[in-house]
């Protein structure tokens, strides 16, 4: 494992399984425990360090964290001298001097985790940068898929919506095709960003046509807040084209899967009635982001302290 999780990249298949599997171990020996910890990074410091609004993404990281005996600090750049215009390097060397081992950092600005990894001793863990890219969502994501279908090696993943504004996407692509799935983007032509053919994905505009043979739904937010024209006539011709509904839910295959990473625009991207369904593992994806950032903290930091 490299030193940060910057993107999903940084992960060739041996890591990508590694943190997996680690994941996996983590549930099984926390599962059915009264108290839900482990000992493991007791001592270390660990700062969720937040530009962007987040729910699960940070409450998840809080929790993998404290899970792990670790200490917590949680900024959020609102209320913080940041608002005074201390700039990313200034509060990052800030965090740094009073000790921490590891910093998670969610930011509006695409590369902006590549920039702290630079001028940081400790580990930097990308929780979503801009639109570009959001690793640890991919690690679960493809954890989820694994569980439920018993393997990644040839799953068929449909990735449907706002694939022009989606770290979430980007990351899926990148880590979903290391690991041997095979991808379809489907997608509005206004929603599809340039250079996406050298992408190692497959591309469509018919979702009619690519249901029938996922494995795999991943539903994408219309991340409306990162646009600023109009991508589409309305949000019912949105929905009419690319929405999953149940009438598209229904051609899906037995044992096919539908997911969203959260949050929802429900009766836009996803009707209510599928996000509730069988077959969705929306809940199921934030529990095992727990694990999985468990997994991740736990390799990057090594455990004992340096
Ligand atoms: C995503 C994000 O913030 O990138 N959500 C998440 O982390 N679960 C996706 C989104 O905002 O649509």
């Amino acid at each position: 494992m490299k030193r940060h999780l910057l993107e999903a990249d940084d992960l060739d298949r041996a890591d990508a399984t590694l943190v997996l599997d680690t994941a996996a171990q983590i549930e099984s020996a926390l599962s059915g425990r009264e108290v839900k910890k482990l000992p493991t990074l007791r001592g270390r410091t660990v700062v969720n360090l937040f530009y962007e609004d987040s729910t699960r993404t940070r409450i998840s990281f809080e929790l993998a964290a404290k899970r792990l005996s670790a200490d917590v600090i949680n900024f959020s750049a609102k209320g913080s001298s940041v608002s005074k215009g201390e700039s990313l390097k200034d509060t990052a060397l800030t965090l740094e001097a009073m000790g921490s081992d590891a910093i998670v950092i969610r930011h509006g600005a695409s590369g902006a985790p590549h920039q702290l990894a630079s001028w940081v001793r400790g580990s930097v863990v990308n929780a979503g940068d801009g639109t570009h890219e959001h690793p640890t969502q991919a690690l679960l994501d493809a954890y989820t898929i694994r569980r439920r279908l018993g393997r990644l090696e040839g799953v068929r993943v449909a990735v449907v919506g706002d694939v022009l504004h989606s770290r979430v996407a980007r990351s899926n692509v990148r880590l979903l095709h290391t690991l041997g799935a095979e991808v379809t983007l489907v997608a509005p032509p206004t929603l599809l960003p340039v250079g996406v053919g050298s992408w190692p994905a497959e591309v469509s505009y018919d979702l009619d046509a690519v249901l029938p043979k996922a494995d795999v739904v991943m539903m994408l937010r219309v991340q409306a807040e990162r646009m600023n024209a109009s991508f589409f006539p309305s949000a019912r011709e949105y929905s009419r084209r690319y929405g999953l509904d149940a009438r598209r839910m229904a051609v899906l295959g037995d044992e096919a899967i539908v997911m969203h990473p959260g949050p929802m625009n429900r009766g836009m991207e996803i009707a209510a009635e599928v996000a509730d369904s069988v077959r969705s593992t929306i809940v199921e994806q934030v529990g095992n982001g727990v694990s999985v950032r468990m997994a991740v903290l736990y390799l990057l930091l090594g455990g004992a302290p340096s």
